[in-house]
Formats: structure tokens, C-alpha cells, sequence
């Protein structure tokens, strides 16, 4: 029988405690909660959910808790990634109860093998910047554990992104050793996405042999500005999420959905065929 594996991602939620706004402007809390709704909508329902870092907005504690207090609204097992706006030690500490974030002695990364697919989260986290950084350890426990099963479809997961945005404000912030993640990558054909946040928006890119792909912001999104001085901007563009589906029939295939709804479904056929 064909296995197959539903897998929903989000990003980026920038959480605020107390009903403030970020930037003044985005309600990041209703927005996640809004996704969280969406995503118990799904039919048929993911198997579990992604979220690929900038839990919060400024990794306080209390920020912690009101992302706790949301995401009890998901019935989704649930893994996470730390962003460059979070704080280890207050992500464990709100979440006891989550083993994959105790599963390394010095970083939230981890892998999970409970699915067909094979899930790594990495921590690129850098504290105090706003680039993403691997170093050698993290890189050696990657390649590591990417040895460890080296036939099973595997999606690897960090924050930052590890190629060339062409959004310049992102790019003065990526992954800085890419290079060394490249390297690994491409000696481990297995894995079928290296899947990011950090950008507020929807890109695919070559990388290693295989696709690096960003995740939409689940509130607000980086705006499209390519070249230029690249001043940092955001726009309330419609938020999104990913359905990764796995068959080991056809592979990975990648869908991006929205968490507003919108007119629809209208039908393309009548009784007399193709409507006029
Ligand atoms: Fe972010």
C-alpha cells in the first residue's frame, strides 16, 4: 500500500503578549489564530505542523505564553524552530512538554522519525543578530544524523535562508555559512527540501541538488522590492502556509494555501460540459 505523509508549515509569527501590535501595525495574535483555525480546517487533515521560527518578537517569556495559550488551539503535534527574534532558554521553558526542543544539550535542533518522512529542524539562531549562523557543530551533527538513514525522504528545516534573496534588507541577513550547509547537503541525496522562514514570503531556489523553498509569513510579509537601496519594509499581503505532501508514489510535492478565505468553489462543468 502507498504511504503518505501531510505535512503543514507555517512562519514567522512574531508573537506579542497583551494584544500589542507589531511594528504598531500587525495583530501577529489574531493572525496565528486565525491560522490555527484554518489549518484545523484542512480536510484532508495535515499530520502534524511546522513552524519555521520568529516564534515571538522579541523572545520574552510572556511572549511565550500567549504563543502557548494559541497554539493549545491546534490539535497538530507541533515542532518549532527557533529565529533570530527568539530566546532559547524562554522557548524550552514555555514548553516543557515538547521533547524535540531538549533533544540537543546546546541548541533547538532536532530530528523526528515518527513520520514516512523524516523531519530535521536546525537552530541557526546567532543571539543578539539578526543572520543565521550554523558552525561547525551544528553542522557536524547535521551530517551526522543525515547518515544516520540515508534512504528516507527527509525535509530539513531552518530559519534563516541559505541562498540570495534579492530582497536586499533580507540579504545583509542570511544563513553566513551556506557554503558548509551546501556541502552536506549534496553528499545526502535523501533530502527532498531545505525548508526556511525569515523572509516573509513565498521563494524557490536551487540549493545542493536540491530545493530551498521559504515559507509565506502567517501574518505579515516582507515586501517585493528587488534591488535598490532595500529600506525594510512590510506589507499586509495575504498570509499563507505550505502543505508539503509526501507519497512514495510521486515524491514531495509542495502547496501554498492562504488563511483568509476567499470566494469559491465554483465549478468549471455543467451538464453540457465546459461552462460558456
Ligand atoms: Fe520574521
Amino acid at each position: 500500500m502507498a504511504e503518505s505523509c501531510l505535512i503543514a508549515q507555517i512562519s514567522d509569527p512574531h508573537i506579542k503578549a497583551g494584544g500589542r501590535l507589531s511594528y504598531r501595525q500587525v495583530d501577529t495574535a489574531g493572525a496565528l489564530r486565525q491560522a490555527v483555525a484554518k489549518l484545523e480546517r484542512l480536510a484532508p487533515r495535515p499530520q502534524l505542523l511546522l513552524i519555521s521560527g520568529d516564534l515571538v518578537d522579541f523572545g520574552r517569556p510572556d511572549e511565550y505564553a500567549a504563543l502557548r495559550e494559541i497554539l493549545a488551539g491546534s490539535s497538530l503535534p507541533t515542532y518549532l524552530i527557533p529565529g533570530n527574534h527568539d530566546h532559547r532558554e524562554n522557548l524550552r521553558a514555555a514548553f516543557p512538554a515538547l521533547p524535540h526542543l531538549f533533544q540537543h544539550p546546546r541548541f533547538v535542533q532536532w530530528v523526528v522519525d515518527d513520520y514516512p518522512v523524516r523531519l530535521i529542524g536546525l537552530d541557526s539562531c546567532v543571539p543578539g543578530a539578526s543572520h543565521g549562523q550554523l558552525c561547525p557543530a551544528r553542522l557536524q551533527w547535521l551530517d551526522a544524523t543525515l547518515h544516520q538513514q540515508p534512504t528516507r525522504p527527509t525535509l530539513v528545516m531552518l530559519h534563516h535562508h541559505p541562498f540570495t534573496s534579492g530582497i536586499a534588507h533580507m540579504d545583509r541577513q542570511p544563513l553566513r555559512d551556506a557554503g558548509a550547509l551546501a556541502e552536506i547537503v549534496a553528499q545526502h541525496p535523501q533530502v527532498e527540501r531545505v525548508l526556511c522562514g525569515h523572509l516573509h514570503r513565498s521563494l524557490q531556489a536551487r540549493f545542493a541538488n536540491t530545493l530551498a523553498m521559504s515559507c509565506p509569513g502567517v501574518s505579515h510579509q516582507v515586501s517585493l522590492r528587488l534591488g535598490g537601496a532595500g529600506t525594510p519594509s512590510f506589507h499586509l499581503e495575504p498570509p499563507g502556509y505550505l502543505l508539503h505532501h509526501w507519497t512514495s508514489a510521486a515524491g514531495l510535492v509542495t502547496h501554498q494555501g492562504f488563511i483568509d478565505d476567499y470566494p469559491g468553489p465554483f465549478p468549471f462543468y455543467d451538464d453540457n460540459g465546459l461552462i460558456d
